[in-house]
């Protein structure tokens, strides 16, 4: 029954940021779901092992998880665990892979990417200890790709995924579970729900945003059915192939509908939404927006008001381009504070080894170790809890942690679609200029450290590069970095944070112009790019 199938390697097979990322015409390639695949079961000999599996729904989900429960059964799998229908989301299936302790997991998903025929596809793999693998293991993997001649696929008709049950092919087990009850599970035992429950009871409003997409059947349990939020609050709760069209990333330019709800007169009292496969959050209040930076930092501060962490917290961490709001908390707090490079499997060691409890990054991400990646639903229950808590507006906390610690001013600005040799050099002549800052006055900001940033991990010793940063005397910084996410091209992203103690409700965008300026000229953005603006500002 097990077929040995001859086949060439892709040279394009290195993962990014998160797991391997493509357009979905190239996923669907002749093989090259396979390769990619194989070259996993290669690296980590998946004999006699058990794996969990789910995706968010998007196109070419259905084939891709059928050629995955057949080549598992071909290499020796012991049991496959899928969510029903093929759908989990990232952080239900990283709590999956910790509660079952199974050898690690599969997500196929391309996150907040879009999906459809003419969208992305993408696949993260997780290890054992529920985060995505590290660099070491994913460089094996890249190198089997470029050697793979054959993979190995077991010849049966496809499972049918959309009854919980035990199932056979071959040898190996097939358990398909329902996706949500046990991250509901987890969820009840992190946060108050009585007391969150009792806050809608007394007339409580909110929107979630599912955008079509995971988090949809999630939201909808949650919310409405066990908190009682009304019927209707959950909006796109219905995942679909293509999101119905949306771009699943939770910011304010793409989750718009959402966004036009929570500025109109008659708002709600919260805001929030979700990115395709579940990870991403985006707060709001009424007429007002959270930066996640500001979130990470909001929660870090208000830990004691979580039943779970209210006996004490370890420390925190941030990816290094999300701004330092969360720095100050930690000093206040005197917990451990870490600076990771972009990439949630950055903090897995941090959270293993007991360092870390929250961590965030300033692209929507926001967890905890509670499971091993970052969680949408989480931060919402947790925003919900403080609310709950405190009986305070979402805008009310936010103005009070701003003057309690100041605030950074921060956006991000991304320029899409460069050419990978014009990214490239641009970041390698960045590199070589950055010394010569030092110590420079660049208007009325003075460089306290022009560098490329290196993370040396304090639990296996690796290092690593990640982006290059201009930090400056007055806590303002700059950031710049190229995507790893990006599906073709490249994306050029540059941070801009700007601190302030005591102007803290102007505009972002004026108050961090100055530097965007600055930035665009020392990068030679314009000249190189062609780009005067960016193409998105988040
Ligand atoms: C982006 C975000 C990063 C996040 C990743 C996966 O990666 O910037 O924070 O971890 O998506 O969600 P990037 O495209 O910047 O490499
Ligand atoms: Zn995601």
């Amino acid at each position: 029954m097990i077929q040995i199938i001859s086949t060439k390697p892709y040279t394009d097979q290195k993962m990014g940021t998160a797991g391997l990322r493509k357009k979905s015409k190239v996923m669907m390639q002749e093989h090259y779901f396979e390769n990619f695949l194989q070259s996993i079961f290669n690296t980590i000999n998946p004999s006699g092992k058990t794996f969990i599996v789910g995706g968010d729904g998007r196109f070419y989900n259905d084939i891709a998880l059928q050629k995955l429960i057949k080549m598992s059964a071909a290499n020796n799998v012991k049991k496959l665990i899928i969510g029903q229908n093929g759908y989990l989301s990232t952080p239900a299936s990283s709590n999956l892979i910790l509660k079952r302790h199974t050898d690690g997991g599969f997500v196929l998903s391309a996150s907040h990417n879009p999906g459809g025929e003419n969208g992305d596809f993408g696949i993260k793999f997780a290890t054992q200890t529920g985060g995505q693998c590290s660099s070491q293991v994913s460089d094996q993997i890249y190198a089997n790709t470029q050697t793979i001649s054959e993979f190995k696929i077991y010849n049966s008709p496809d499972i049918d995924l959309s009854q919980i049950g035990l199932y056979k092919m071959g040898s190996m087990e097939i358990e398909i579970i329902d996706p949500i009850v046990d991250y509901v599970e987890l969820m009840k035992e992190i946060f108050d729900f009585n007391l969150i429950k009792e806050m809608f009871q007394k007339g409580f409003t909110m929107r979630f945003d599912a955008m079509n997409a995971v988090t949809g059947p999630y939201a909808v349990r949650i919310f409405e059915d066990i908190l009682g939020a009304a019927k209707g609050s959950v909006l796109n709760a219905v995942p679909k192939p293509d999101f119905g069209g949306l771009h699943p990333d939770p910011n304010l330019v793409y989750a718009a509908e959402l966004v036009k709800i929570m500025y109109a007169d008659d708002a709600p009292d919260f805001g929030a939404a979700n990115d395709g496969d579940g990870d991403r959050n985006m707060i709001l209040g009424k007429k007002f927006f959270v930066t996640p930076s500001d979130s990470l930092a909001i929660l870090t501060d208000n830990y004691n008001l979580i039943p779970a962490y209210k006996n004490g917290i370890y420390g925190v961490a941030k990816s290094m381009a999300t701004s330092t709001a969360v720095a100050r908390v930690a000093a206040n707090k005197k917990i451990g504070y870490y600076e990771v490079p972009t990439g949630w499997k950055y903090f897995v060691n941090l959270m293993d080894s007991k360092r870390i409890t929250f961590c965030g990054e300033e692209s929507f991400g926001t967890g905890s170790s509670h499971i091993r990646e970052k969680d949408g639903i989480w931060a919402v229950l947790f925003w919900l809890n403080i609310i709950a808590a405190t009986g305070k507006s979402v805008e009310q906390i936010t103005l009070e942690h701003w003057k309690k610690y100041g605030r950074s001013y921060y956006l991000r600005f991304d320029f899409d679609g460069i050419s990978t040799d014009t990214a490239n050099l641009l970041m390698k002549d960045l590199t070589l200029k950055l010394p010569s800052l030092n110590g420079q006055k660049i208007n009325c900001f003075e460089v306290d450290k022009a560098e490329t940033f290196v993370y040396n991990d304090p639990v296996d010793h690796s290092s690593t590069t990640n982006g290059l940063r201009i930090l400056f005397a007055d806590g303002s910084r700059i950031v710049y970095r190229l995507s790893g996410t990006s599906s073709s091209g490249a994306t050029l992203r540059v941070y801009i944070e700007r601190f302030n103690r005591d102007n803290l409700q102007a505009d972002p965008r004026i108050m961090v112009d100055e530097l965007l300026k600055i930035a665009m000229d020392i990068a030679e953005i314009q000249q190189r790019t062609g780009k005067k603006e960016a193409d998105v500002t988040t």
